[in-house]
């Protein structure tokens, strides 16, 4: 009898960053080209794969609580832990979850077809946990969710060391791709009709093209947004200290660039900068403000807000509110400080307690909510141009997008004809603290 087990059909469910997003999409088209089909259920498929997160406890803990669930009545299937949480915990996944079959960690996906034939001939274990790779992932077999924005990764990995974060840990050293590579998979996107393409990395601003070109982030943003067809080009993320002012140069120069950064501060006190390793202080986040505040469109700005770090006092934290105020930020996410295995941090004493930690994020959020309500106001009125990325039947208005990144959602009288990844300009009529809406004017 043949012994070798027959694994076809795969699901594969996504936690964490858009990094980890369009891994999957990666991984995916990696696993079709293998023969595999995929499936809609867990149910159904003979191998799960969870592609995790562990940027803070809570994102962990979902993949182990997934796991348990497969603790009873899943005889024959396998399971694979891919991502963040695999690179951390290693083998000992195997321990917590006997059922797992699988552990790879971003770094190595470029192992992924060898560890498949391992696991479809008989072999229970399979790893890949190896950081040290100059080599980024890349496959022309991508299969993309989003019919419109397309992902591109251009630099893996993090050389930064900020004390709270596990990314350094999980996702192993900088790896920028050749500029050249970027263009073409660019031009492939834009030829299979994509309009939209957003690039990704933990550190944009420390890509360097690897090829004698040695293209930096700005050349690279100006020369993705000539590619023909591509008519907007984001980033994220970008980490402040590398955030130099030829990438505003760069977005006024070129209408393809949308008017939209996303700078995280995660805090408005330099002495918490400080502790957190951030290499910068609050001026000189505020002189990129600045940079951007002087650019020929108005940019949108986005931010990340981390509240409770290890001694941040009532002031430090006073700080951070008053940064809020003085941005007048577009966006935030905001989060509780979480202690993250082999960081930094973990072993600083005056840990803020949980309570007060939620006390801060509710204070944080509600004084976002009214800088919110106050900065979407002023574009009531406004035309502005917006990318339909689909219909909501629940409201029944489409649903896009403008270059500042804002949902804009509108009505049209003939509903009729699907706008779906078409530009429209709609003229705003009402703003709310999240969305605006409008009316099409075309
Ligand atoms: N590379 C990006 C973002 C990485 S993770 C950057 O440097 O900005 C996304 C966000 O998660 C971070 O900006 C930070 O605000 C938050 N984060 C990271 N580690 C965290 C932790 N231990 N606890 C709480 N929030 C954290
Ligand atoms: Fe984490 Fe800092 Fe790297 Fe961002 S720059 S991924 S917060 S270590
Ligand atoms: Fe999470 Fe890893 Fe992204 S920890 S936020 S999935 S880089």
């Amino acid at each position: 009898m043949d012994q070798r087990i027959s694994v076809k059909t795969f699901y594969i469910e996504t936690f964490g960053c858009q990094m980890n997003a369009h891994d999957s999409e990666k991984v995916v088209g990696t696993l079709i080209g293998q023969g595999y089909t995929q499936v809609a259920t867990p149910d159904e498929a003979e191998l799960v794969f969870y592609n995790t997160c562990s940027i803070r406890d809570k994102a962990e803990q979902k993949v182990f609580h997934r796991l348990q669930q497969f603790k009873r009545g899943a005889k024959g299937k396998k399971i694979a832990v891919l991502g963040c949480v695999a690179q951390q915990e290693g083998e000992k996944i195997f321990e917590k979850a006997p059922n797992v079959s699988m552990v790879c960690g971003s770094a190595s996906y470029n192992k992924l077809p060898e560890l498949l034939v391992q696991l479809e001939t008989g072999n229970r274990r399979v790893t890949g946990l190896s950081l040290d790779t100059d080599l980024t992932f890349e496959t022309p077999l991508t299969r993309r969710d989003n019919p419109h924005r397309a992902y591109i990764t251009i630099i893996e990995g993090c050389d930064k060391s900020c004390s709270y974060c596990v990314v350094p840990f999980t996702r192993g050293p900088e790896r920028s791709r050749t500029g050249a590579s970027v263009i073409a998979e660019a031009t492939d996107i834009a030829r299979a009709g994509y309009t939209e393409i957003q690039l990704l990395g933990q550190n944009v601003n420390s890509y360097r093209d690897p090829s004698p070109a040695a293209w930096d982030f700005a050349k690279l943003l100006d020369e993705v947004g000539r590619v023909d067809g591509i008519r907007r080009v984001r980033f994220t993320t970008s980490h402040p200290r590398d955030f130099v002012k030829e990438i505003i140069d760069a977005i006024d120069a070129n209408p393809a660039l949308c008017d939209h950064v996303h700078l995280p501060v995660q805090s408005g006190s330099s002495r918490v900068l400080e502790g957190m390793r951030r290499q910068y202080t609050r001026a000189q986040y505020m002189e990129r403000i600045a940079w951007m505040r002087a650019a020929q469109r108005p940019i949108a700005i986005s931010t990340d807000i981390i509240v409770g770090f290890p001694g941040e006092t009532e002031a430090d934290f006073e700080e951070t509110l008053a940064l809020l105020d003085e941005v007048g930020y577009d966006s935030i996410f905001s989060f509780k400080y979480s202690p993250r295995p082999n960081t930094w941090a973990l072993a600083l004493a005056d840990q803020i307690s949980e309570e007060e930690k939620t006390r801060r994020l509710a204070i944080v959020q509600e004084r976002q909510r009214e800088i919110q309500i106050r900065q979407n106001a002023g574009y009531l009125g406004r035309v502005e141009e917006c990318l339909v990325e689909g219909f909501n039947r629940a409201t029944g208005q489409w649903m896009g997008r403008t270059s500042q990144n804002k949902p804009l959602n509108f009505l049209r009288r003939s509903a009729d004809q699907d706008l779906s990844g078409r530009y429209v300009h709609a003229r705003v009529t009402r703003a709310g603290p999240n969305s605006l809406v409008g009316e099409c004017v075309n």
